[in-house]
């Protein structure tokens, strides 16, 4: 069951509910052990990665269990009595966010480093300089990276030289329950980051200027837990059904959106040509007819996401004239450009930079996922592919997206699991 198989040509029409974010989920779940009390988290995505990251918190000593289909009740560790271990960090990268939370709360953490993995390195000296920056004695050994510290955080000034994403969270984190006043500057503006930041204030902490590149954190002594919290909508899922939309030249509606975290997709789609009309709380994407080449650089948010620049790829192999893709954030994040070349796009990749000849149709091809938007770029290009495309490493894709194939078939697509 590890293929998805996709019969092209079909346009997609219809309407689709957007789940909750899977990296706002991943977040506030290592934020959910700086709080004492019970958590109730709603639009919680069913997904493998959140499922990797609920049995890592459980081996802590939390209890997490699905209340629904999307919600998840959490009573946090009283102590902690484990390590995040490698087995388990290696399938799921964002288990290095527990760092913060865990040295905030316990004094100590013991997490396997993740290491790289398909798009790029993913070194971590951000979060080294600001948990060190807080005050902690960090050491690497065996693969593993260990935290401590002496009594309790002191608040600092953190400047990031570049704002990652991860790194901002494990500061804002370990800063809610640190001595004092911390101040992140450069600090990340994703709309995942203002989450985590409204979900910590939920249970009492004092953040303030999320979304911006400066973050206040006022230490407190302690999180009570904050009842019930909502996950905002996964906007790199929803930028993922647009592009199938117009891909496929099909109408589709997406529900339960923020549209305003959709604008750098947006405007790009709506430059080639793609209606993007906005609702309350919808959008809705039609292509008519003939869609023009683009232009795309990634960039941190505001700018254009680079978890949706596969997907553009695979939209922009059969648009007509030379569309240029430049990847800022990470140096590997190309791979699905040979899989596309196999479906008979025109890509030639130089460094960051990827050119794509637009070419007048995709034929089907048997081709094999290498990361999880890459994955996701291949299910468009055999949505638009002329005959059957046969997407291997399926589970990769199942990381970041619920039931996509079922979902995507109720929208009119001939794509089932083999
Ligand atoms: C988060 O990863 C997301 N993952 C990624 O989504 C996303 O692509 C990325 O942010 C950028 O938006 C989660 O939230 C779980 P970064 P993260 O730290 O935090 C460099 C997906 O498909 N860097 O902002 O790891 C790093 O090498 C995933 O859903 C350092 O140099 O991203 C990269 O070039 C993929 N030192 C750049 O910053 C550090 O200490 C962006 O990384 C940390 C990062």
């Amino acid at each position: 069951m590890d293929k998805i198989v996709i019969e092209g040509g079909k346009k997609l029409c219809g309407s689709i509910k957007i789940s909750g974010a899977k990296n706002a989920s991943l977040a506030v779940l290592c934020a959910s052990i700086l709080s004492s009390g019970e958590i109730l988290l709603e639009n919680v995505p069913d997904i493998s990665d959140v499922r990797v990251m609920i049995e890592i918190i459980t081996g802590f000593g939390a209890v997490a269990e699905w209340e629904t289909p999307d919600t998840l009740r959490i009573v946090p560790p009283k102590t902690v009595n484990g390590k995040a271990p490698f087995h388990l960090v290696k399938k799921l990268r964002a288990s290095n966010l527990l760092l913060g939370p865990m040295l905030a709360r316990f004094g100590c953490a013991e997490v396997a480093m993740p290491g790289g993995c398909n798009i790029g390195v993913r070194p971590m000296d951000l979060h080294f300089k600001g948990l060190a920056g807080l005050g902690a004695g960090l050491s690497l050994e065996r693969g593993y990276v260990y935290c401590s510290v002496p009594g309790r955080l002191k608040g600092a000034r953190i400047y990031l030289d570049f704002p990652s994403v991860g790194a901002t969270e494990n500061i804002m984190m370990a800063a809610c329950l640190s001595e004092g006043q911390t101040l992140i500057e450069n600090a990340a503006k994703e709309p995942e980051i203002v989450d985590l930041a409204n979900f910590l204030n939920s249970m009492g902490a004092k953040v303030r200027g999320a979304g911006t590149d400066i973050i206040k954190i006022d230490g407190v002594s302690s999180l009570e837990g904050g009842g019930r919290y909502a996950i905002i909508p996964d906007r790199i899922e929803a930028g993922t059904f647009m592009v199938t939309a117009a891909a496929t030249g099909g109408d589709v509606t997406l529900e339960n959106v923020i549209p305003i975290h959709m604008e750098p997709l947006s405007a790009k789609l709506r430059e080639a040509n793609v209606d993007v009309i906005e609702g309350e709380g919808t959008l809705r994407v039609r292509a008519g007819g003939n869609l023009r080449a683009i232009d795309i650089k990634t960039m941190p948010y505001p700018g254009f996401p680079t978890d949706m620049q596969s997907q553009l790829m695979a939209l922009l192999s059969t648009v007509p004239g030379t569309s240029v893709i430049v990847e800022n954030i990470f140096e590997n994040r190309f791979m699905v450009a040979d899989e596309l070349k196999r479906l008979g796009a025109k890509i030639k990749v130089e460094g960051r930079v990827a050119v794509i000849e637009g070419v007048p149709s995709l034929h089907g091809a048997q081709v094999k996922a290498t990361d999880l938007r890459a994955g996701a770029a291949l299910i468009v290009a055999g949505l638009m592919a002329n005959g059957k495309t046969e997407i291997c490493n399926a589970a990769f894709i199942d990381r970041g997206y619920h039931k996509l194939e079922e979902r995507l078939r109720s929208l009119g697509a001939s794509i089932w699991r083999k």
